[in-house]
């Protein structure tokens, strides 16, 4: 059986190109620690607000040092807001919603998210540069999604 030549062609080019997504997934896994921003934690929606932890959304120092921001989405807002962080530290969101499902990214920056109502989302993220930051909805959430923002201030480090 004899393959056209520009069909061995391409068939090496598609090869090639699948090898190197292949590649490139491994290694952003690997060395960038890329991977889907979740966990499966799951809670009741309906009794957030009894929640000992998602009941008093807010953003908090842990012991260890660490900042743990909490935070609830529902329509058409975040709580809290203003959301304020200091800069060049990592800062673990952990995120749900009361009803439907929502978005969350802060605008230039990979802080990115779906909110699950029922799921906790949770990811950490280190912010570099202080300054201003919106956080919008980028989910499809109903007839005021457009308006579905907050703010985060990350806040120059102190020394
Ligand atoms: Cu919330 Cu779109």
């Amino acid at each position: 059986m004899s393959v056209n030549a520009y069909e061995r062609i391409w068939m090496w080019v598609a090869t090639f190109l699948i090898a190197a997504f292949v590649i490139v997934i491994v290694l952003t896994a690997g060395m960038q620690a890329v991977h889907p921003p979740s966990h499966v934690e799951t809670l009741d929606p309906a009794t957030l607000d009894a929640h000992p932890e998602f009941g008093k959304p807010g953003v908090f120092e842990q012991p260890d040092g660490r900042i743990v921001v909490v935070m609830v989405a529902a329509m058409f807002a975040f709580a809290p807001d203003p959301v304020e962080v200091p800069a060049g530290r990592p800062v673990t969101f952990r995120i749900t919603s009361s009803d439907v499902l929502h978005g969350f990214a802060v605008a230039g920056t990979n802080a990115n998210t779906m909110v699950m109502p029922g799921y906790v989302s949770q990811f950490t993220y280190t912010f570099n540069k202080p300054g201003e930051y919106p956080i919008v909805c980028n989910e499809y959430c109903g007839l005021m999604h457009h308006a579905m923002t907050a703010k985060l201030v990350v806040k120059e480090r102190q020394r």
